[in-house]
């Protein structure tokens, strides 16, 4: 690439100021009401997975899929942004944010955040069961029986199931190699391939983690911080910090 291109590329990215990446699951939705999948109480707690969150599930039963994502929304459809989320729009005024989201909810949306990638789909849009990328916002909370896409085939949820390809994912990846900053908030990383974000974060860079409780993976990293706090706690006190840190 021509050197002045370069330099006139690299001048808009210190314009825009650091990148940072923000990696986040259903912790940093808690404090507004929406229920984690694995704490104690967790969403999973009560429902085999494989029956209303894989294509399995949706074959054998459309029905029972289509009720329980029917009343994840409507419990969602209430929620409003915690102070976790308006931290991350708050973000933007000092850094370029990219927010990659496992959560299917629409607080982030909702808080302002601007670049909002979502690994797992969206529980607020519903989509064809025969073509991918025939894709609809869902007025209200319900998705019913009958209700078709243009090609006439039962509408589903726009989520990624278990055992289904996560589109974003790549992009995701793009997103997170150009990392100056990693924030990793409210997810046990227990899951693929999200989980496996962390790996393509440049090892020199800072990474923080904040959860109630240690990762699994444990920490042996001297660039990886965690922070044990909720979100609508940690989060505004980490970006005061950054704010402070970089000067910006
Ligand atoms: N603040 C910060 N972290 C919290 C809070 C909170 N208030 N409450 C819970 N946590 C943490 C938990 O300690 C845990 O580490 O959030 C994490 C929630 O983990 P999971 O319930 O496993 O949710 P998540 O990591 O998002 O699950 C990933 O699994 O079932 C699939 O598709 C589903 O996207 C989901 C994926």
């Amino acid at each position: 690439m021509p050197r002045n291109i370069m330099w006139l590329l690299n001048l808009l990215k210190m314009k825009k100021g650091k990148k940072v990446v923000v990696l986040t699951g259903a912790g940093i939705s808690a404090e507004s009401g929406i229920a984690t999948f694995r704490d104690s109480g967790g969403l999973w707690e009560g429902h085999d997975v494989m029956e209303v969150a894989s294509p399995e599930g949706w074959e054998k039963n459309p029905n029972l899929v289509l009720d329980f994502y029917n009343q994840r929304r409507k419990q969602a459809i209430t929620a409003q942004p915690n102070a976790g989320h308006l931290a991350l729009k708050e973000l933007e005024k000092y850094f370029d944010v990219t927010v990659i989201t496992q959560n299917v909810d629409n607080l982030h949306e909702k808080a302002g955040s601007s670049k909002v990638i979502h690994l797992h789909g969206e529980l607020f849009k519903a989509r064809s069961s025969v073509d991918e990328n025939l894709i609809y916002d869902i007025d209200g909370w319900e998705i019913k029986p009958g209700e078709t896409c243009e090609k006439g085939s039962q509408l589903r949820p726009h989520i990624v199931w278990f055992g289904e390809m996560v589109p974003m994912m790549e992009r995701a990846i793009e997103e997170t190699q150009q990392a100056d900053i990693f924030l990793i908030v409210g997810t046990s990383l227990l899951v693929y391939p999200a989980a496996g974000l962390i790996n393509y974060v440049d090892p020199s860079i800072a990474k923080y983690i904040i959860d109630i409780k240690a990762p699994e993976m444990g920490i042996n990293d001297p660039y990886l911080r965690f922070i044990e706090a909720k979100a609508g706690e940690g989060l505004p006190k980490l970006i005061r910090e950054l704010v402070d840190e970089h000067h910006v």
